[in-house]
């Protein structure tokens, strides 16, 4: 049984010593100490000997299973060292490398154009205000003096939620949401996205932008319009910039006019900038027509008013030089890094 035993403990201490991971060592521990392993066995087998043999056999046994304890134990605490080493290989953090950028973003070129325009406009005393993208066609058309069958509105195609509600295809409706509140004098702009039926091209988007103005007090005149947006030309293209008023029709304004900025690239001589022209059309504008102000419940006969309405890509192209407006919707950072 000892020369057994001894074999037992031989095998055992080999195995424990070859064990690879873990798991090989626990099947090591089951199948030498375990209910049916090899010492469990052995120890079985002692009722075989002679009782007075049984106890040293017995204690031969008992010194070897502490031995395979022993072992077992040392291999273990072996093997988790070599884990945590690797572990500790693992998560090692190389502090030598660059860290990452962190990349700022900035405004789109629309937005700078808008907040510049903003300034010179509450420099004046102007208040910015908003109205609704989903208008009536009351504020959109009716009562800017278009009414139904105006050839105006086919010039305006939109997109109609259902007979009374539509998408507007002007910030203009916000001047009567101002006037209807029945406050004044009004001293407004109105920044704002607008809908039309327009196929994408170079110059045209169904989705753009607006900036409406509007003033209304006693005895306010055409000089007061062109006074203000020649001011306003001059702050946001230069203080050499002189502005022309050509007449026009709008339904809402009578008297009304297109104003001109002379070409900040030539200086009025004529480049390919301005087309030959010298001059750049930036804006329509006008005397509130007193129908429009009667609508709205504002006495003509006491108060007069001048608006006017900017296209915000149109000026945002012009100061920044881009010479097609889809650039401004293709969210392309090559070009958005520029600004
Ligand atoms: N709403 C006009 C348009 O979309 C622009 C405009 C012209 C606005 C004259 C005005 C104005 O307030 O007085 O074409």
């Amino acid at each position: 049984m000892l020369e057994e035993l001894e074999e037992i403990r031989k095998r055992h201490l080999e195995m424990i010593k070859a064990a690879a991971d873990p798991e090989s060592l626990n099947e090591e521990r089951v199948s030498a100490l375990g209910k049916k392993g090899d010492l469990t066995s052995l120890l079985k087998t002692l009722k075989n000997i002679a009782p007075a043999d049984r106890p040293a056999a017995g204690q031969r046994i008992n010194a070897v299973r502490r031995e395979i304890e022993q072992a077992l134990a040392e291999a273990t605490s072996r093997m988790e060292a070599k884990q945590q080493e690797i572990r500790l290989s693992q998560e090692t953090i190389d502090v030598t490398l660059p860290a990452k950028r962190i990349r700022y973003g900035h405004s789109h070129p629309n937005t700078k154009a808008l907040r510049e325009m903003e300034k010179i406009f509450i420099g004046m005393g102007y208040e910015v205000v908003e109205g609704p993208e989903i208008e009536k066609d009351y504020y959109n058309f009716e009562a800017l003096n278009i009414p139904a069958n105006h050839p105006a509105k086919d010039e305006q195609d939109t997109f109609y939620i259902n007979g009374e509600m539509l998408l507007r295809t002007q910030t203009s409706g916000t001047q009567i949401h101002e006037m209807e509140k029945g406050k004044i004098p009004i001293r407004m702009i109105a920044p704002g996205r607008v809908y039309r039926a327009d196929e994408v091209d170079a110059t045209h988007s169904p989705v753009f932008h607006q900036v409406e103005g509007l003033v209304v007090d006693k005895g306010i005149t055409f000089a007061d319009l062109k006074g203000t947006l020649d001011m306003f030309a001059k702050e946001l293209f230069g203080a050499d910039t002189r502005t022309r008023f050509r007449p026009h029709h709008f339904p809402f304004t009578e008297p009304s006019a297109e104003m001109d900025v002379s070409c900040f690239k030539c200086g009025g001589k004529g480049c390919r900038f301005c087309k030959g022209e010298g001059w750049i059309e930036i804006l329509g504008c006008g005397m509130v027509h007193p129908h429009v102000l009667e609508m709205s419940g504002i006495d003509p006969e006491v108060y007069s008013g001048f608006a006017f309405g900017v296209g915000l890509e149109r000026i945002a192209l012009l100061k920044y030089g881009i010479d097609d407006m889809r650039l401004m919707i293709e969210n392309d950072e090559r070009f958005l890094k520029q600004f």
